[in-house]
């Protein structure tokens, strides 16, 4: 569906003095209230929100983002008692709500039928998160109706981290977006689906799979999180069959010690390449090199990330080079990420 250009009004607000934006917010929650659609800034990216009990309003943001019609919403509420209306929760439900909600966690349970099929693009299952960040959490309490969002990002490109990427990406396709500054995680928030006795993790985020093994007795890791899917099975989560995080440019994972990756890097410098690299290593490379954080700061790595892919579009580099993260606490994400916006492309040193 191709939408007509629609006037975007953007503010910024304040994070640290969120009593003050109280007025802007309601304004915000009412635009909500009324079908509209609105960017917001949240701990882990920014999400394009829109009524989840509206049809309508649902169908807006897959229009305005691309995104394909079988790939389902996040619903995001003020309380983790919210989820109530809609789903069938249990005791692990509230076991996760205590240990990391308000936060970066997203829990798919068994649905009441109230959220529409645009939503949860015909599932029987819902996915509930409750933010932590204070623009995303006033918002949603003063709209009053629970909120449909997915990533801020056109379908396919790096999430949005910052107000810029997302005014890149959706100026003209939203009423309002709200500027909150950079976002602190950087990766999209942790998601579990609850199963009779335990949880399966679907999409590593900042909720570590070994905090999570601290509440649930049992969790076990979809191969989906760090493979590919044989051919023609369904995955558990819609979204992870599509590429996803991709820059416009193929992206290489390198796997190899330090000294075999740095070797590399300055062997192909004569190629319009960008290198991705640890803060130590910029050194030489020139504007080839773009620092991803320090060598073992995963979560300065994490927050990072994307702008660094969007920043490889914006130089228009023609191969990206990144480390293979390892795959365990928050490294996992970010290997889940860039193992898919390499679409899985590894090259052994
Ligand atoms: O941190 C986040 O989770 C951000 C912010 C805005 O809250 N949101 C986000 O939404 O990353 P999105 O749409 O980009 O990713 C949601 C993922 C998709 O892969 C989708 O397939 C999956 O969650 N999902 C949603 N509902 C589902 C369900 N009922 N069953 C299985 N997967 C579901
Ligand atoms: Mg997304």
């Amino acid at each position: 569906m191709k939408t007509e250009p629609i006037y975007t009004e953007t503010v910024k607000v304040d994070p640290d003095n969120i009593a003050q934006a109280d007025g802007v917010l309601a304004r915000t929650g009412e635009i909500l209230r009324r079908g509209g659609l609105v960017v917001f800034p949240t701990e882990t990216v920014y999400g394009l929100g829109a009524d989840a009990k509206s049809p309508d309003a649902a169908a807006k943001i897959y229009a305005a983002k691309g995104r394909p019609a079988d790939n389902p919403l996040i619903v995001h509420i003020a309380e983790p008692s919210c989820a109530e209306e809609f789903c069938f929760t249990s005791p692990l439900y509230y076991k996760l709500a205590r240990a990391f909600m308000p936060g970066p966690l997203t829990v798919i349970m068994p649905g009441k039928g109230i959220i529409p099929p645009q939503v949860t693009a015909g599932l029987d299952s819902v996915a509930v998160r409750c933010p932590s960040h204070p623009i995303a959490h006033r918002l949603i309490e003063l709209a009053g109706v629970p909120v449909a969002a997915p990533s801020a990002n056109l379908s396919g490109r790096p999430s949005p981290t910052a107000a810029e990427h997302v005014i890149d990406d959706l100026s003209g396709r939203v009423d309002m977006i709200i500027d909150g500054g950079d976002c602190d995680i950087g990766l999209e928030s942790t998601i579990v689906k609850l199963e009779e006795d335990g949880a399966v993790l679907l999409r590593p985020g900042a909720v570590t799979y070994d905090a999570l093994c601290c509440v649930c007795d049992k969790v076990s890791i979809s191969p989906a999180v760090t493979g590919v899917l044989p051919e023609g099975e369904r995955p558990p989560s819609p979204g992870m069959k599509y590429r996803h995080y991709a820059p416009r440019a193929p992206l290489y994972l390198l796997e190899g010690n330090d000294f075999e990756r740095l070797a590399f890097m300055h062997s192909m410098k004569d190629e319009n390449c960008l290198f991705l690299c640890y803060d130590t290593e910029e050194a030489g490379l020139g504007e080839k090199a773009l620092s991803i954080g320090g060598k073992t700061d995963y979560n300065a790595q994490a927050k990072r990330l994307f702008a660094c892919l969007r920043e490889a579009d914006a130089v228009e580099a023609e191969k990206i080079y990144a480390p293979m993260p390892p795959k365990s606490g928050m490294g996992l994400a970010l290997y889940n990420r860039l193992i898919r916006a390499a679409a899985h492309q590894v090259i052994k040193l």
